[in-house]
């Protein structure tokens, strides 16, 4: 899709469709509203009157051939409360427009932002629209040209001709984070053969070479090297070798500390020898999600030259059971040396994260931020409606929460307490890797804990928002891409500790 920025008056744009913004309204009040209703004949008053239309986020009217306007539609688009209006009234809005017939039938559309000079706006709206057209990967035969978008060029009109160079890069820092998510959506939906380590290790390495961060790969003797104990342990029950991947941006200054993220990259878990039940394995697939979100936060930044140094560290591993698996009661040493009852071999993830974010310590980071898909028990936390989150850095924790804010992403902090703690010691090894169902998602939390340095440490578990169960205004049923934008939001705005 080409952008084009421009301040031209809504009479002059000559797109095949025009889109309209218009908040919650009962009558036609002044000048902007009453051009709307004059443009359409007084259509629009109409389907006020008619309660067709009152402006809530996503309802679209449509009205061709508007009389005095230059172009042949006028998409007229509901942005909800006045008073709560900000950037997601507008993600949410264009995300529903995305899918719209009278929309995706169009070559050229123009967006008329009018008085809404707001950045943030023009990017929410672009984010939106690319987020909300997303298709799922799918391996139909035969054509499904019908719901293709035939949309090409995208104008972006301002009310002022001095706010072209911010809607500019606004639009610009837009595209390339929804392009980002949908890296991450498109991670995590591919087929677990088609993303073995090996190729995801491949694909990640042609990323770096495309967008100028390095990437290092170490292979299962590598990794041995590193006495990496825990992630080696989850591994060995598989055919596909591990591969551990080091991503590198320097987008700072030379003395300043890197900021390491730590991904979650089991590319599939089927629980090993503590098998999962049939029912909905085909997910887990998405295991692997929260690495897709450090690996686009890393090209996200590099693409947007972010002036920040970053680390990314992503384990990356198959959860398999065979005759070479761990077994429960089996005891693994973890690279920073304690040992590890398995009491499931189900509970992986913070496993393979002990020894990522043990590595962490070779950075010398200025803080840590892991991301994984973890525990099943935070379904009955937040549910799909947010994300737990949890740390040993209050300050690092509402920095997340504010970013999260601003991205509307949303997370919780919850505690970790000394009973979780205890809640994760073996009567025979340092620690269990399982303690239970009580707080799981704490409890893994309070595994994870062990392994961290003298850093801030923050660790968001995106178990079940990494999948949109029914479908949202730009957040199609399927992989979400979820932390993308909140760890770009995070990492933007970033101050010493
Ligand atoms: N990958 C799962 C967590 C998960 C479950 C993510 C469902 C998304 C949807 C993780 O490896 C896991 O299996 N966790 C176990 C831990 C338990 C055995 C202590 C869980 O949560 O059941
Ligand atoms: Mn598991
Ligand atoms: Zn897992």
């Amino acid at each position: 899709m080409r952008f084009n920025i421009c301040s031209t008056k809504l009479g002059d744009l000559t797109d095949d469709a025009v889109v309209c913004y218009v908040t919650e309204i009962k009558s036609i009040r002044g000048p902007y509203l009453k051009s709307l209703n004059e443009a359409t004949d007084g259509g629009f008053l109409k389907v006020i009157e008619a309660e067709e239309f009152t402006g809530k986020n996503g309802e679209i009217v449509s009205f061709t051939r508007p009389i005095g306007l230059a172009t042949g539609r006028l998409l007229i688009v509901g942005l909800g409360d006045a008073k709560k209006l900000c950037a997601d009234s507008f993600r949410k809005a264009m995300g529903i427009l995305s899918r719209y017939k009278g929309f995706t039938q169009c070559k050229s559309v123009a967006l008329f932002f009018g008085d809404h000079g707001d950045a943030v706006y023009y990017q929410a709206a672009v984010e939106g629209l690319l987020l909300g057209a997303f298709k799922q990967l799918d391996y139909k035969t035969g054509d499904s040209a019908e719901d293709k978008s035939r949309l090409e060029y995208l104008s972006v009109s301002t009310g002022k001709s001095a706010w072209i160079k911010r809607a500019e890069s606004a639009v610009e820092r837009g595209r390339v984070i929804a392009e980002g998510q949908i890296l991450v959506r498109e991670l995590a939906q591919t087929p677990a053969a088609d993303l073995t380590p090996r190729k995801y290790a491949s694909k990640v390495q042609k990323l770096a070479r495309k967008y100028d961060f390095s990437c290092r790969i170490l292979d299962e003797k590598a990794i041995a090297r590193e006495k990496m104990g825990a992630f080696l342990g989850v591994s060995q029950g598989s055919e596909e070798p591990a591969r551990f991947l080091i991503l590198r941006y320097d987008g700072g200054r030379k003395s300043q500390k890197p900021i390491v993220l730590v991904g979650k990259g089991v590319t599939f878990d089927s629980g090993g020898i503590s098998l999962k039940p049939g029912l909905n394995m085909h997910e887990m697939k998405q295991d692997m999600a929260g690495s897709a979100v450090v690996v686009a936060a890393i090209t996200t930044a590099a693409r947007l030259k972010l002036k920040q140094n970053l680390v990314g560290l992503i384990p990356a591993t198959e959860n398999m059971p065979s005759g070479h698996a761990i077994r429960p009661g089996d005891i693994l040493t973890s690279r920073k040396g304690k040992t590890i009852e398995i009491i499931n071999t189900d509970a992986e993830g913070r496993l393979i994260l002990a020894d990522a974010l043990d590595y962490a310590n070779e950075f010398n980071p200025q803080a840590v931020i892991d991301i994984a898909t973890l525990t099943g028990a935070s379904l009955y936390i937040l549910g799909y409606a947010g994300a737990p989150i949890m740390g040993n850095n209050d300050k690092l924790l509402d920095r997340i929460s504010d970013a999260a804010d601003v991205s509307a992403e949303r997370v919780w902090s919850l505690p970790i307490w000394d009973d979780h703690r205890d809640q994760m010691k073996s009567p025979i090894a340092d620690l269990v890797n399982s303690g239970g169902r009580p707080a799981g998602t704490i409890a893994a939390a309070a595994f994870l804990e062990n392994f961290i340095g003298d850093w801030p440490w923050a660790h968001i578990d995106i178990a079940y928002v990494d999948a949109e169960p029914s479908g949202k205004p730009y957040i199609p049923k399927g992989a979400t891409g979820i932390g993308l934008r909140l760890l770009i939001e995070v990492i933007s705005n970033w101050k010493k500790l």
